[in-house]
């Protein structure tokens, strides 16, 4: 994970960045969106990630989806050169092998200061899908919405400790406050609201942008990987979250909007890596929400890849009501539809997880 732009994505120099797409049907439909945009939240410096750009969306999009590639598919079949989502080759994730003995847990942040986006989903469902793999699995909710818990069924009002005791009273155990989920190997690290006033008694302690990373040292030896949901903020618990992590992992809808954050998410990191954190890396970026058939989901993705690179998970998530059935089931979506796309798409990121840290180490 390295290069010029610092997110591992091939580096760009505002000529370099290329054309937006050019859009056939926007030409021939009268009744076209003209939408106002940055250029994809290219990184600062290195693209015109400020510069006003006119992209044409048609009011109604009139294209087919192209033959639609499903990990089970492409995993049986495996060709290399089919197309992915993310319009590069799909590769062949390889079944990931049982994991040995049990080193330091990796730990890994969703973050997005953008809200909605699919960080609490991707939480869930890449940690089941993870255990689902034999890899012992911690859920750290450190949102003060408190939607992963809810995700995973709890109640916030019944809660009888959170994170928030952990990290704020000295006699409060890590044992304590963790509590089994339905999904075998996964454990949770509940939130309710208590936490958002963390956020505030926070700023007067010591070494306050490493409270979380101080109370998780336990769970190091206990887990094999350790996920953190953040908030949709970049303030100080997101610092602490990211001052804990080993990685990040950027869910992003695939939508023109949600790539403006991204430049400013990127100096954050760089700088929670160079003042706190050397370690920190960016996983990948993970488009959610996907919907193939639509010409500007389509788009929203090849931008990603021509701004980010190799950085840019093959895996994309795809647009299903059922992730909403989930939550409100409160249960991972390979529990709720284990056979639905959308819980093989995330066995399939869990799969490309595991195989790009095999690769780094
Ligand atoms: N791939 C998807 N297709 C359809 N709906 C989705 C998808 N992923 C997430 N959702 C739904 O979108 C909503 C927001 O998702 P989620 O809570 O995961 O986002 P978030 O980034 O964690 O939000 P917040 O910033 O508020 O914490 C939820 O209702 C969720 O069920
Ligand atoms: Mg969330």
């Amino acid at each position: 994970m390295s290069g010029a732009d610092g997110f591992g994505g091939q580096s760009t120099s505002a000529s370099e960045v290329p054309p937006l797409v050019h859009n056939p049907v926007a030409e021939r439909t009268q009744d076209a969106t003209v939408l106002q945009h940055t250029a994809f939240g290219a990184p600062e410096g290195v693209g015109p990630s400020d510069q006003q750009v006119t992209l044409e969306v048609p009011a109604v999009e009139q294209h087919q989806e192209p033959p639609v590639i499903t990990a089970a598919s492409s995993e049986e079949s495996g060709p290399a050169d089919v197309m992915g989502p993310t319009g590069r080759p799909l590769p062949t994730f390889p079944e990931p092998a049982p994991v040995g003995a049990r080193t330091r847990a990796r730990v890994v942040s969703m973050c997005n200061q953008k809200g909605g986006v699919g960080k609490t989903t991707t939480t869930i469902n890449l940690g089941a899908s993870l255990a689902e793999f034999g890899r012992k699995v911690l859920l750290v909710d450190f949102d003060p919405q408190g939607s992963l818990s809810v995700g995973l069924g709890l109640n916030p009002h019944q809660m009888e400790l959170s994170i928030y005791n952990l990290l704020m009273q000295r006699d409060i155990a890590l044992d304590d406050v963790v509590v089994p989920t339905g999904v075998p190997g996964m454990d949770l690290l509940p939130s309710n609201i208590d936490l958002s006033a963390a956020e505030v008694q926070l700023v007067h302690e010591v070494a306050r942008e490493q409270t979380l990373q101080r109370v998780l040292g336990p769970a190091l030896d206990q887990y094999d990987i350790i996920l953190i949901d953040c908030q949709p903020s970049l303030g100080l618990l997101t610092v602490n979250a990211l001052t804990a992590s080993d990685g990040v992992i950027v869910p992003l809808e695939c939508e023109y909007f949600a790539l403006r954050g991204v430049a400013l998410l990127k100096t954050t990191i760089d700088k929670v890596k160079e003042r706190l954190n050397p370690r920190l890396e960016v996983e990948g970026i993970l488009g959610t929400m996907y919907d193939g058939r639509t010409l500007h989901s389509r788009e929203v993705m090849q931008r990603l890849v021509e701004a980010w690179g190799d950085t840019v998970f093959h895996t994309v998530i795809r647009r299903t009501v059922k992730f909403s059935d989930a939550t409100v089931a409160g249960e991972p979506i390979t529990n709720y539809a284990s056979s639905s796309a959308g819980a093989d798409s995330y066995r399939q990121l869990a799969k490309e997880v595991l195989a790009r840290w095999q690769r780094d180490a």
